[in-house]
């Protein structure tokens, strides 16, 4: 089995395999997902493969993803083997009315039971604030979760999408007043995304959550069908695409640098004989804090690959020449926090940093 490997979420008991199904795809209603008979299938295979560890939310694909997470989980009997994490936030009511987004108390009750009904099951083992709303208290945000979590309704919980601070503030609010803890942060994590180093890696240690990394592929970017030497996006299929087409965000990933970082994935993936996606998939999942990273399909054939991203070891030198090419520009004050100032705090002393995989030396494998 391609992912016979479990992790301990954080810090608690709870056993998720070090990729999980991003569902996202399950649904053709924002224009790039598939067909239900296509998404069993590739939640078929990715459970047959060991996976244990299914991520949707209320708002994907309008709740389509949850009602057929919902249906799959009901025909196959197997609600109890999987570990289900879904998202609340937005706001996916029809009438869009006022308190039908965002973290306040009475919105994330009403989504959890919205949920519920979806998914066909009567808790969620991960629940997850998609977005910092920027305007509910963050004490009414982790009573509610606890509550929840006291109520049976949830298991354990998670951020995504949330500033270093917010997130650390939330954990201190959990420490003192014995709540369950965050246990993971969901973060946007790939070779062409690494502006949470900054922050995330030393906040996630700190506070004993996982990293789980979505949009590993950049969205396709990186997952081969892009090839250096193509002109920008107008050879390429795929979601990438059709975002482009209707004028969407895309065209911010269609830049130099992002093109340089393709190339050395390319260069590397045939220098290791691996394809593209599976070593990009790879070198997400090595780096320090990363519990897990979301892997989503729009076929069957992409799931299987990125399924094996695990089963192989990409040489140091090719981890380096990755890193190199991806590095993320490191702004202020996090210059301040570099080997060379600490060697200016310390004199005379060598400065022992953590090694990058000290992390995952504490996880249980
Ligand atoms: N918390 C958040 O805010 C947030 C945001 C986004 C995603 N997520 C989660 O993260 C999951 C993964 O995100 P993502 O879908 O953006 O991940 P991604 O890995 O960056 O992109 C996946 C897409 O790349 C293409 N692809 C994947 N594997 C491929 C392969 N082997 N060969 C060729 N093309 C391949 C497919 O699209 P095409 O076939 O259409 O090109 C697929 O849908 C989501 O399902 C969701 O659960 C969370």
């Amino acid at each position: 089995m391609a992912l016979d490997t479990y992790y301990t979420l954080g810090n608690t008991g709870l056993r998720v395999s070090r990729l999980a199904l991003g569902t996202m795809t399950f649904g053709t209603e924002w224009g790039w997902g598939i067909e239900k008979k296509d998404s069993a299938k590739i939640f078929d295979c990715y459970l047959e493969n060991g996976g244990n560890f299914v991520d949707t939310a209320d708002m994907y694909t309008g709740g389509t993803s949850e009602k057929f997470i919902g249906d799959f989980m009901k025909e196959r009997k197997n609600r109890e083997s999987i570990v289900l994490a879904t998202k609340f936030t937005f706001n996916n009511t029809e009438e869009k009315f006022i308190n039908g987004g965002g973290n306040s108390r009475k919105n994330i009750r009403r989504t959890l039971e919205e949920s519920l009904k979806r998914l066909q099951t009567d808790y969620i083992d991960l629940y997850i604030m998609h977005c910092w709303d920027r305007m509910t208290p963050v004490e009414e945000v982790m009573r509610t979760l606890n509550d929840l979590v006291t109520e049976g309704k949830i298991l354990h919980y998670a951020f995504s999408n949330v500033p270093a601070w917010y997130a650390s503030k939330a954990q201190t609010i959990a420490r003192y007043n014995n709540y369950e803890p965050i246990c993971a942060l969901q973060l946007e994590y790939s070779l062409i995304q690494r502006t949470i180093e900054n922050e995330f890696i030393d906040l996630t240690q700190d506070m004993n959550a996982g990293i789980m990394a979505w949009s590993p592929l950049g969205g396709g970017l990186l997952s081969g069908k892009y090839k250096p030497g193509i002109d920008g996006q107008k050879d390429v299929q795929g979601r990438l695409k059709q975002i482009t087409d209707n004028g969407g965000e895309v065209s911010s990933k269609d830049n130099e640098r992002n093109w340089n970082i393709v190339k050395t994935l390319h260069e590397v993936s045939e220098e290791i004989n691996q394809p593209m996606a599976s070593v990009a998939i790879n070198w997400i999942a090595s780096q320090p804090s990363v519990a897990t990273v979301l892997v989503g399909a729009t076929k069957l054939s992409q799931i299987k690959e990125n399924m094996s991203a695990l089963e192989f070891t990409i040489p140091a030198e090719s981890m380096e020449k990755l890193k190199a090419a991806s590095a993320p520009v490191i702004s202020y004050p996090y210059t301040f926090f570099e080997p060379k100032t600490l060697g200016r705090i310390y004199p005379g002393t060598k400065v022992g940093l953590k090694p990058d995989n000290y992390w995952k030396e504490l996880r249980i494998g």
